[in-house]
């Protein structure tokens, strides 16, 4: 029997969103629905509501996201009901040639549920990155559900799901940033202090963090950035490289998305040095640099999907760490909020007052 919950959606181009009561079926084959318990707001929720992704109007927003399993369709093996999982967008396929190759991070051909949630008229819903998760109860494909141990609270854990495994997986994983290395984080929101905490975590042993907001660097500090740089009083490169003995940091990371914070990172970063771009650029950006400056300096110039993650290696292993109290992800939680709550979530998000809001069902 489907049933009937309330969702937030984002029903056309600018509109504002509001919830709405959607029809969730029942689960087919290899597909879960999950009762959720928290679930944050990110940047790619305001894209979707803005057109920014597709037109593939109404949206079933929310993907950050942790709950309980409630029902599992055919063939489920992995996740049964009663199960506490974070949901993920990388439920690896293990046939696509990235997966062929081993390196199922890359997954071409995740999974998602095929059959489709709708509003009571019958209207499909795109659920936002196949989640859709501000919401009380979800369709996913089971692939996206991802064990973790039930003793942390839902909304520190539903954080992995997105924002903040996209940087510690751009530190730990696309950085491979290691014990004594020399870090550093343009742009301290959500993902740049998650940068930060990963660095932290790996054994960096020096983490500059740059932003142009002194309260994003304070914040920086306490997830760990040893030294902060303001970099609209001062010159980021030049910042970076006196506080990395004037040759420039092993790993920087861009968490911003735009062309001339990645030209700092660019030329912040040592001789065979790793720049990992996470921020998400927009379409009309572009990019120039001298093409003997990209050979001349060499290294890596990478960029991080997800953090590089795997949910089913990193989720764990991330949730364990923080219950010993070696991650805090307390730390990025701003306020919890309710459904009816998105919409002044977004305001609260564009003008940078959080670093997260997240949903509590
Ligand atoms: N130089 C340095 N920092 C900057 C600059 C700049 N020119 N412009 C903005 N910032 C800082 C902001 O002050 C803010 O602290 O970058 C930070 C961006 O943080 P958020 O807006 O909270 O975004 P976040 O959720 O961290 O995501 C960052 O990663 O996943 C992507 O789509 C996401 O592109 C976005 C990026
Ligand atoms: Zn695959
Ligand atoms: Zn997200």
């Amino acid at each position: 029997m489907a049933q009937e919950v309330r969702g937030v959606i984002a029903p056309g181009k600018d509109e504002p969103v509001r919830v709405e009561t959607i029809v969730v079926p029942d689960p087919g084959p290899g597909e879960a629905v999950v009762q959720i318990q928290a679930c944050g707001v990110c940047h790619t929720d305001l894209h979707y509501k803005q057109g920014g992704i597709s037109d593939d109007f109404p949206f079933l927003l929310g993907h950050e996201a942790a709950g309980v399993v409630e029902s599992v369709g055919e063939g489920v093996t992995d996740v049964a009901p009663g199960d506490f999982v974070i949901l993920n967008w990388r439920a690896v396929c293990g046939q696509c040639r990235a997966c062929l190759r081993g390196r199922p991070w890359y997954c071409f051909n995740t999974h998602n549920a095929k059959q489709k949630m709708t509003l009571t008229d019958g209207t499909e819903l795109s659920p936002a990155l196949g989640i859709g998760a501000f919401a009380e109860k979800t369709l996913v494909a089971a692939g996206q559900c991802t064990k973790v141990d039930p003793s942390v609270s839902p909304q520190v854990a539903g954080l992995l799901g997105c924002g903040v495994m996209a940087g510690i997986g751009a530190a730990i994983n696309t950085g491979n940033v290691g014990r004594g290395d020399t870090v550093a984080v343009i742009g301290c929101g959500g993902v740049g202090d998650a940068a930060i905490a990963g660095s932290n975590l790996a054994g960096a042993a020096r983490i500059i963090a740059v932003d142009i907001d002194d309260r994003k660097l304070e914040k920086a500090r306490s997830m760990g950035a040893t030294h902060t740089v303001n970099s609209r009083e001062t010159d980021a490169v030049a910042a970076i490289r006196e506080l990395t003995g004037g040759f420039g940091a092993d790993v920087v990371i861009e968490a911003v998305g735009r062309p001339e914070t990645y030209q700092q990172a660019f030329y912040a970063r040592d001789l065979a040095g790793t720049v990992v771009l996470v921020g998400v650029p927009t379409p009309e950006m572009k990019l120039e640099l001298p093409l003997l400056d990209v050979f001349g300096r060499g290294g890596a110039l990478k960029s991080s999907w997800y953090g590089d993650c795997l949910p089913s290696r990193d989720f764990p292993m991330l949730i364990d760490l923080h219950l010993q109290g070696r991650l805090d992800l307390e730390a990025f939680v701003t306020e919890t909020i309710e459904l009816t709550d998105v919409e002044k979530a977004f305001e609260r998000m564009h003008h940078g007052d959080v670093l997260r809001s997240v949903v509590v069902l």
